[in-house]
C-alpha cells in the first residue's frame, strides 16, 4: 500500500472510535481530511464536531456536518488527528499544518485522544521532523535566539500566518530524548504561544497504518 492508502486505512479505522449521539474533535492534515471524509457517511449518528482549524471546519461545514464552538461544548468524548511524528510513549510532533495551538487546545479538552498515522511517523527518538513553535510575531527574533540557546536551528515559515494571527519557528536539529521537560521549555519561553510536541497531553490510542494492517498502539 502506498502513503496515501495508509492514511486512507487509519482515517477509516477511526470511525469505531466516533461516539454516537456526541460531538467529535476532529484535527488537521491530510489524514484528518481523509477522516472527515469517512466521517460524513455516519454524519446522521453524531451530534456534530470540534474543529481545530479554519480549513477543517470548512471541509466539516461541506459535508454538512455541524460544528461547534469549543466554547459550547460541555463534554468530548474523542479527538481524532493525525501527526508528523510519534513514539512508542505516545507522545507527537503535530504541527506541520501549522494548527497546533488549536488542535492542543481540542486535545486539552478530551477525554480520549486517537492519533491516526501511517508508519512512517512512527519514531524512536523525535526530532527529525522539525518541531513547529508559533510565535506571536513582535516576539520572532527573541523566540528564536532562545530556541538556538535550546539546541536547535529555527527557520521561520516564510509566507504563513497561523489562524490565530500568529508566525511559526519550524525548528530543526534537536534531539527529542526527554519530550516532556523539552515541551515546558518552550513553553516558558515569553513570546512562544505553543509548541507543536504533545508529551505532556499524549494521545491514548495510536492507529497506526502498515502492510499489514492498521495495528492499535497504547502506551501502556
Ligand atoms: C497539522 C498537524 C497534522 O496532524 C500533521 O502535520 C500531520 O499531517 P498529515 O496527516 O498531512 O501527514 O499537526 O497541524
Amino acid at each position: 500500500m502506498n502513503q496515501d492508502e495508509l492514511k486512507q486505512a487509519v482515517a477509516r479505522a477511526a470511525l469505531d472510535y466516533v461516539v454516537e449521539g456526541k460531538i467529535v474533535g476532529v484535527g488537521t492534515g491530510s489524514t484528518a481530511r481523509l477522516f472527515i471524509d469517512a466521517l460524513a457517511e455516519i454524519k446522521d449518528r453524531i451530534a456534530g464536531a470540534v474543529a481545530s482549524s479554519e480549513d477543517t471546519r470548512r471541509r466539516l461545514e461541506g459535508h454538512g456536518i455541524r460544528v461547534f464552538d469549543l466554547n459550547d461544548v460541555a463534554e468530548l468524548p474523542v479527538y481524532i488527528d493525525g501527526a508528523d511524528e510519534i513514539n512508542a510513549e505516545m507522545h507527537m510532533i503535530k504541527g506541520g499544518g501549522g494548527a497546533l495551538t488549536r488542535e492542543k487546545i481540542v486535545a486539552a479538552v478530551a477525554q480520549k485522544f486517537i492519533c491516526i498515522v501511517d508508519g512512517s511517523k512512527y519514531v524512536e527518538v523525535m526530532g527529525k521532523f522539525p518541531l513547529p513553535v508559533e510565535v506571536i510575531p513582535m516576539a520572532r527574533a527573541h523566540v528564536a535566539r532562545e530556541l538556538t540557546r535550546l539546541g536547535g536551528t529555527p527557520v521561520l515559515r516564510a509566507g504563513f500566518i497561523t489562524d490565530n494571527g500568529n508566525l511559526i519557528l519550524d525548528v530543526k536539529g534537536l534531539q527529542i530524548l526527554d519530550p516532556v521537560d523539552l515541551e515546558t521549555r518552550i513553553n516558558q519561553i515569553v513570546g512562544v504561544v505553543s509548541n507543536g510536541l504533545f508529551a505532556r497531553r499524549p494521545a491514548d490510542v495510536c492507529l497506526l497504518g502498515t502492510d499489514s494492517g492498521v495495528c492499535t498502539l497504547t502506551g501502556d
